[in-house]
C-alpha cells in the first residue's frame, strides 16, 4: 500500500470513516440496520464507505482503527481509498496504516502478489509540520517492520554472521561506524561468559557495535545493548519441545537495537548512540558449556552456571562490560532482551517489564512506552530477591534459588555487571512478552512485533525536553 499525503481528493471512491465507541449517529441508519456496533477491530463497507469502529477509552485506538481499515482494504478489490485526518491524529493514524499493513511472506511459495494500492491521506494543509510528521512516522515504522522481518526469519537463515551482515548494511546505509568481534577477541578480552554460550554452535558468536554520531551538537551519549540469541535451544539444560518453538525470536532485543540505530540515524537525533548486540546461538554438543561450569566475565566476576537456558544474561553480562569499558561518559545505558518466561507470566504477552536501580528512569521509560503505543510496566528490585542469586562457589549464580520473581532476579543478575558510576543510568527492558506473539493483536501481526523500537525513540525524544 502506498501512502500519499494530499489536500484534496474528489476522485477516490472508497472513503474510510472512523466511528467512535458504540454510538451510531442517526445519519448512519444503514449501520444500525446492519447491526454494526463500533468496537475495536470492527469494520463494514456500505456505499463506498468503509466504517471502522474504535473504542476511545483505549489510547491506542486510532492506530488499531487504521490497521483494521488497511487490512480490510487489502481484502477487497478497491485499488485506492481515502481518509481525512486531523494533524493532531496524523502520526497515530499513519502508524496504524504502516504497522497494520505488514505481512511476512518470505516462506510462502504462493506469494499472491498484493496489487499495489494507494491510500490518500487528506490533510487540512500540506505544511512543513505535516510533512515532518509523515517523514518521521514512516522512518520509525520502516525500522519496526525491518525488525519484524529479522525476528521472523528462521534460525537456518538468520544466525550471528547474518545478523552482523544486516548490521553492516544498516551502518553503510546510514553512515554509522561498524565493528564486529568474535571468539578470538572474547578470549583475548576475558569475555568468558559470552564465549561459553555460543561454543557448541556451528555458527561463531559475534559482538556487533554500531555507532551513530550526529552532525551537530551532541546532547547526550546513549548506549543500547541487545540480546541477539539467533536461536535458544536451552543448551544442555534443553528446553522441552513445546517451549523451544518460537525461540528464533530470542534475537528480538538485538534486532530492536539494530532497528533503533536505523531509525535514530534517519531521524538525525542529536545524540551519540551506540548499539551493541550479542549475536549468539545456544546449542548442544560435545563442546557445550555445562551446568556446574564457572565462567569469568569481562569485569572479572565469576558466574556459577546452574542452568544453560539462562544464557541471555550471560551474553548480556559481557556486552554490558564491553560497553562500559569501551565507551566513556555514558548518560544512559538501556538493554533489550527476551530474557525470561517469568516476565511473560507476570505481566502478560503484550507488556515489556522495565527494571533498574533508578525508579525515576524506569518511570520515564514506562511513560515513553505508553506515549508511543507500546505497553510497559516497571518491576521493582529488592534486597531479598537480590540474595537469591548468590553462589556458594562463585561471585554470582546465573539462576535464582527461588522460582518466583524470575524476571526481577534476571534483571538483578545484569546489575552485577553495571559499574557503580552507571547504576542509576541503566535500565533493563525485558521484552519477552511483546516481542513475539503467536496471534494478531491490534496493529501487530502474528509473530514478531518489533517491540522496543517505538518506545525507545519516544524516550530519546523525551530527553530533548529536559
Ligand atoms: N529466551 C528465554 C526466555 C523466554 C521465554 C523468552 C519465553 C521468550 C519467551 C531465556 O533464555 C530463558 O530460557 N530463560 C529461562 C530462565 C530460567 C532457566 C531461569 C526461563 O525464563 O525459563
Ligand atoms: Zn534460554
Ligand atoms: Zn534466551
Amino acid at each position: 500500500m502506498k501512502l500519499n499525503l494530499i489536500q484534496h481528493d474528489l476522485k477516490t471512491k472508497l472513503e474510510i470513516i472512523f466511528i467512535k465507541d458504540k454510538k451510531i449517529n442517526s445519519n448512519k441508519k444503514e449501520l444500525a440496520l446492519l447491526n454494526f456496533t463500533a468496537k475495536d477491530e470492527t469494520c463494514v463497507i456500505v456505499d463506498n464507505k468503509l466504517y471502522v469502529g474504535y473504542e476511545s477509552t483505549n489510547t491506542d485506538s486510532l492506530r488499531i482503527a487504521a490497521s483494521t481499515a488497511i487490512r480490510k482494504i487489502n481484502e477487497t478489490n478497491y485499488k485506492n481509498a481515502k481518509i481525512k485526518v486531523a494533524t493532531k491524529d496524523l502520526a497515530e493514524v499513519l502508524e496504524g496504516f504502516y504497522l497494520g499493513n505488514y505481512t511476512f511472506k518470505k516462506y510462502k511459495s504462493n506469494k499472491e502478489k498484493t496489487k499495489e494500492k494507494t491510500l490518500n491521506i487528506i490533510v487540512n494543509k500540506l505544511d512543513k509540520k505535516v510533512i515532518s510528521i509523515f517523514d518521521k512516522t514512516s522512518h520509525i515504522c520502516n525500522s519496526v517492520n525491518m525488525v519484524r522481518d529479522f525476528v521472523n526469519t528462521t534460525p537456518e537463515d538468520f544466525y550471528p554472521k547474518i545478523m552482523a551482515k544486516k548490521a553492516k548494511k544498516i551502518a553503510k546505509e546510514n553512515n554509522l561506524d561498524y565493528k564486529v568481534y568474535s571468539d578470538d577477541y572474547f578470549k583475548e578480552q576475558g569475555m568468558g561468559s559470552i564465549d561459553a554460550v555460543g561454543r557448541a554452535s556451528q555458527h561463531k558468536s559475534k559482538l556487533i557495535h554500531l555507532t551513530y554520531k550526529p552532525k551537530g551538537e551532541i546532547k547526550k551519549k546513549i548506549v543500547l545493548v541487545g540480546k541477539g540469541l539467533t536461536y535458544d535451544s536451552g543448551g544442555l539444560s534443553l528446553k522441552p519441545a513445546d517451549f523451544m518453538v518460537t525461540m528464533k525470536s530470542d534475537k528480538s532485543g538485538g534486532s530492536a537495537v539494530l532497528g533503533i540505530m536505523d531509525a535514530v540515524a534517519k531521524l538525525k537525533l542529536p545524540f551519540e548512540i551506540h548499539g551493541i548486540v550479542g549475536a549468539v546461538e545456544n546449542m548442544i554438543g560435545g563442546d557445550a558449556f555445562k551446568p556446574d561450569d564457572v565462567l569469568t566475565a569481562k569485569n572479572g566476576k565469576t558466574i556459577e552456571v546452574r542452568n544453560t537456558d539462562a544464557e541471555g544474561r550471560l551474553v548480556l553480562a559481557d556486552c554490558l562490560c564491553y560497553a562500559q569499558d569501551e565507551i566513556q561518559d555514558i548518560d544512559y545505558i538501556m538493554d533489550f532482551a527476551t530474557l525470561t518466561g517469568a516476565s511473560v507470566v507476570g505481566v502478560g504477552h503484550y507488556t515489556t517489564s522495565v527494571m533498574g536501580n533508578n525508579n525515576y528512569l524506569n518511570y520515564r521509560v514506562v511513560q515513553a512506552a505508553i506515549d508511543s503505543g507500546e505497553l510497559a510496566t516497571s518491576l521493582p528490585f529488592n534486597r531479598y530477591l537480590r540474595k537469591t542469586i548468590k553462589s556458594k562457589i562463585a561471585d554470582v549464580c546465573n539462576i535464582s534459588s527461588t522460582r518466583y520473581g524470575g524476571a526481577i532476579t534476571a534483571g538483578m543478575f545484569l546489575d552485577e555487571f553495571i559499574k557503580d558510576e552507571y547504576k542509576d543510568k541503566w535500565v533493563h527492558c525485558d521484552i519477552a512478552g511483546p516481542a513475539y506473539v503467536e496471534e494478531q493483536w491490534g496493529y501487530n501481526p502474528y509473530g514478531a512485533s518489533g517491540a522496543g523500537v517505538r518506545f525507545t525513540i519516544e524516550f530519546l525524544n523525551s530527553l530533548l525536553k529536559d
